[in-house]
């Protein structure tokens, strides 16, 4: 993973956010080639799920699927997160450590202990997992104990806590008692800043959609059952931000609320659980290092217990290998939202369905009044930017870059580069032609670059790196015979072909407009 977080600053794919301040630990900027990355992939995301939704495929009712753009505030009346359980239950239980006041998730603390025989008296080691804390206390713990074996904090009786040293403490016994830590960020709405003006930023951008699910309805044609999707900014004060941009105290989410009849909840929860897997696939994160894990009972979500299910999208990150983390989750939260925000608002968020209900004996319909259910596919465009970027990132000794990055075509962030093989000989005024021209066809699809110094070895590996699928080279045979050399990245073999082909070549392999 050091070596992908390398190649991502040195390339200006991701920095860390502050740096020249030292930092700011959990959130993350994007450099030039990751800004352009990150859009590709959420352009990506909405063409596929707004503008075209599936592909065109019909869903589970035979109708073409059905979606609107939403784009809701960041900050919202704070009796939105009372509703959705967020102020009461968004929280983490934590231990604090009164000597080093370093703070951490409860059920993230293991201790090691001896093996066999009697620890009494002796001090137990804590760590974290993937943390520096857990080879120290290993190497510690084997020092003191010889054979020894991990049990969580949580486990340990209340009496035996005097004795456990905290993963970053010299002395035992100075973690707190575990307390509730809300993750959700607080600020203050207007100028007086008192209690009674304290509002959230978002932790997730679905409420905005429930609590405008009436408006759209009401001022648009849609019927259900259709999607509202939103993509934005959401915030969580994690307790432990950690393994890059994967757990972030600023992220992106890609989200979707689908919303149906309670009886056809089963069909759209199997069908957009196996599209969004679909999709992450399509988008190149292929094989096995992808997979979709079905919840068990026990790990639902309170809203989602009674429902179809809930299954994510996981893959395979270097840092959670051999495991897998979470990309996605597709749950069925039931009429969950709607039903809390229609009794903490006192405003009805039922929908009226013409197309149901009963004949009545005058030959009138009534029609079906009801809360809708809810399917939700919620994404991380952060954890997906990091999952496309360790499943591009290649090494390859015999290349002169020996990492590059094997991004698709629809998301690399340079479509296509365009070199002089020197700067001069009348080769930097065929290339600058040929540069407007492709610039002026692909300037929406993405960078296109044109770089006339250095040694041209040096140009593709800067490419290869930057995951450019496709270099032109201008030389001494293009000015006798008008072609140029075509670098393909992923075999590095060149080839020739005519100059005025450029366009056409790439159109074939960038895809239509
Ligand atoms: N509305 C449902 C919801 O927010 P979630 O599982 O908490 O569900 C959805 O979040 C997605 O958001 C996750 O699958 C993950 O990709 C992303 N995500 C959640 N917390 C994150 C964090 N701290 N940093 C980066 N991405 C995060």
């Amino acid at each position: 993973m050091d070596k992908i977080m390398a190649l991502a600053k040195r390339r200006g794919f991701i920095y860390q956010a502050s740096e020249i301040y030292g930092g700011l630990s959990g959130f993350w900027d994007y450099g030039p080639l990751g800004a352009q990355l990150k859009k590709n992939l959420r352009d990506a995301w909405w063409e596929d799920v707004v503008l075209n939704p599936s592909g065109g495929r019909p869903g589970p009712n035979g109708e073409p699927v059905r979606v609107v753009p939403l784009d809701t505030s960041i900050i919202q009346h704070p009796k939105v997160w009372e509703a959705s359980g967020h102020v009461a239950g968004f929280s983490d239980p934590m231990v604090d450590c009164r000597e080093t006041q370093q703070r951490y998730r409860f059920d993230h603390v293991l201790v090691y202990a001896p093996a066999s025989g009697d620890a009494r008296g002796r001090p137990l080691l804590a760590f974290v997992p993937d943390t520096s804390s857990e080879s120290r206390r290993r190497k510690q713990a084997e020092k003191a104990f010889g054979e020894v074996r991990t049990l969580p904090l949580a486990q340990l009786p209340r009496d035996e806590w005097s004795r456990v040293v905290a993963p970053d403490a010299e002395r035992p016994g100075t973690l707190t008692e575990p307390r509730a830590f809300n993750l959700m960020f607080k600020t203050y709405v207007g100028a007086t800043a008192s209690e009674d003006d304290v509002a959230y930023l978002r932790p997730e951008t679905a409420q905005g959609i429930f609590v405008q699910f009436k408006n759209v309805v009401d001022t648009t044609r849609v019927k259900l059952p259709f999607g509202i999707a939103q993509v934005g900014k959401a915030f969580r004060n994690e307790v432990t931000p950690r393994n890059f941009t994967f757990r972030s105290r600023e992220f992106e989410q890609m989200e979707i609320e689908f919303f149906c009849h309670p009886s056809e909840a089963r069909d759209w929860y199997a069908f957009w659980r196996d599209e969004r897997m679909r999709w992450w696939r399509e988008l190149g994160l292929a094989g096995e290092n992808l997979q979709l894990r079905v919840h068990e009972p026990d790990e639902l979500a309170h809203y989602a217990r009674e429902g179809a299910g809930t299954a994510d999208v996981e893959y395979r990150f270097p840092f959670t290998a051999p495991g897998f983390g979470e990309l996605e989750g597709i749950a069925h939260r039931s009429s969950f939202d709607l039903a809390q925000h229609q009794q903490h608002s006192r405003s009805s968020l039922e929908y009226f369905d013409a197309e149901r209900g009963e004949l009545l004996p005058n030959g009138a319909h009534k029609g079906e009044k009801y809360l809708p259910h809810v399917i939700e596919p919620s994404a991380g465009l952060d954890r997906g930017v990091l999952a496309v970027l360790c499943e591009a990132y290649v090494e390859d000794a015999a290349r002169a870059s020996p990492e590059l990055l094997l991004l698709s075509p629809r998301l690399a962030p340079i479509k296509a580069a365009i070199f002089p093989l020197v700067n001069k000989a009348g080769m930097p005024e065929v290339s600058e032609k040929l540069y407007r021209d492709v610039h002026r066809r692909f300037w929406r699809r993405g960078l296109i670059e044109h770089d006339v110094k250095q040694a041209i070895g040096k140009r593709y590996a800067r490419m290869d790196e930057a995951g450019c699928p496709f270099c032109f080279t201008i030389d001494g045979q293009t000015l006798q015979d008008q072609t140029v050399t075509v670098r393909d990245r992923d075999s590095a073999q060149q080839k020739r072909i005519a100059l005025g082909r450029v366009v056409s070549y790439l159109e074939e392999r960038l895809g239509p407009e």
